[in-house]
């Protein structure tokens, strides 16, 4: 962790923090459990953070539960990690709606399976109104995938004579995301020590602050989340212009 500027008061937070929620493994690993006590931890994690989050003031918060590239993971793996989906999201959605936060997934939904599909949609809707905190869950969720996905359908309008191909630009790009209507990630952590992005909003992180913490992620809570926050209050966003 960098260390953090002395010069603090109580600046506004960052207005949408997204996580990559790294390292359950190592962290199961290192106490000779299997995986899946690292995953199940992981869970206790979210809980804990989704409150701080909202407690802090933040408005969005988008955390990579599973990317498209995790299906590779052994069945057993895969099938416990969509088990703890389907837990936290019967479990939770009261409690997220009770506390005015919004739900929203993205992703390929459809590879989820017909139940959790439904579970999510179930939420969404319960949830659309609500606006203390929009939680962003990136489920099966690929960068790539998304931007492809974006063409595709932005192709698709070009083809029915919706729009021009002259008409494609950036806005129009955006509107054809998982994102659309969600504001930019102004900071993305990752735990674990890994400093890498993984598939995860490659479009919208173009201007994000990284910050890249040893902490792996079932360790991962309030003070954490601050301390990161803190980092990103002490850099110095350009946007490619001058000083
Ligand atoms: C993050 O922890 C959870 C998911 C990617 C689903 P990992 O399972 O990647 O844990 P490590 O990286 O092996 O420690
Ligand atoms: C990134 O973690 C995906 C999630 C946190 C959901 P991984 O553990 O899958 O990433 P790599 O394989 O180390 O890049
Ligand atoms: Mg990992």
């Amino acid at each position: 962790m960098e260390p953090a500027p002395s010069h603090l008061d109580t600046p506004l937070p960052p207005v949408h923090v997204a996580i990559i929620m790294d390292g359950n493994g190592r962290w199961a690993k290192a106490r000779g459990l299997p995986r899946t006590a690292g995953h199940k931890r992981g869970a206790e994690a979210v809980r804990r953070t989704v409150e701080a989050a909202r407690e802090m003031g933040v408005s969005t918060l988008t955390l990579y539960a599973f990317s498209s590239e995790n299906w590779k993971r052994p069945a057993g793996e895969v099938t416990d990690l969509m088990g703890l989906l389907r837990l936290y999201l019967r479990g939770e959605i009261n409690n997220l709606h009770k506390n005015g936060i919004r739900l929203k997934v993205i992703g390929d939904r459809r590879r989820l399976g017909p139940d959790i599909t439904a579970l999510i949609e179930d939420a969404e809707s319960k949830t659309a109104d609500n606006t203390a905190l929009t939680l962003v869950l990136a489920l099966s969720y690929g960068g790539r995938q998304e931007v492809v996905e974006a063409a595709r359908r932005l192709a698709l309008d070009v083809a029915a004579g919706l729009i021009l191909p002259d008409d494609v630009d950036e806005d129009r790009f955006e509107a054809k995301l998982f994102t659309a209507g969600i504001p930019d990630p102004d900071l993305i952590i990752r735990t674990s020590g890994e400093q890498r992005i993984s598939n995860f909003l490659l479009w919208q992180g173009a201007y994000a602050e990284l910050v890249f913490i040893e902490t792996l992620w079932p360790d991962f809570g309030r003070t954490e989340l601050e301390d990161a926050i803190r980092v990103f209050h002490g850099r110095d966003r350009r946007y490619g212009g001058a000083r």
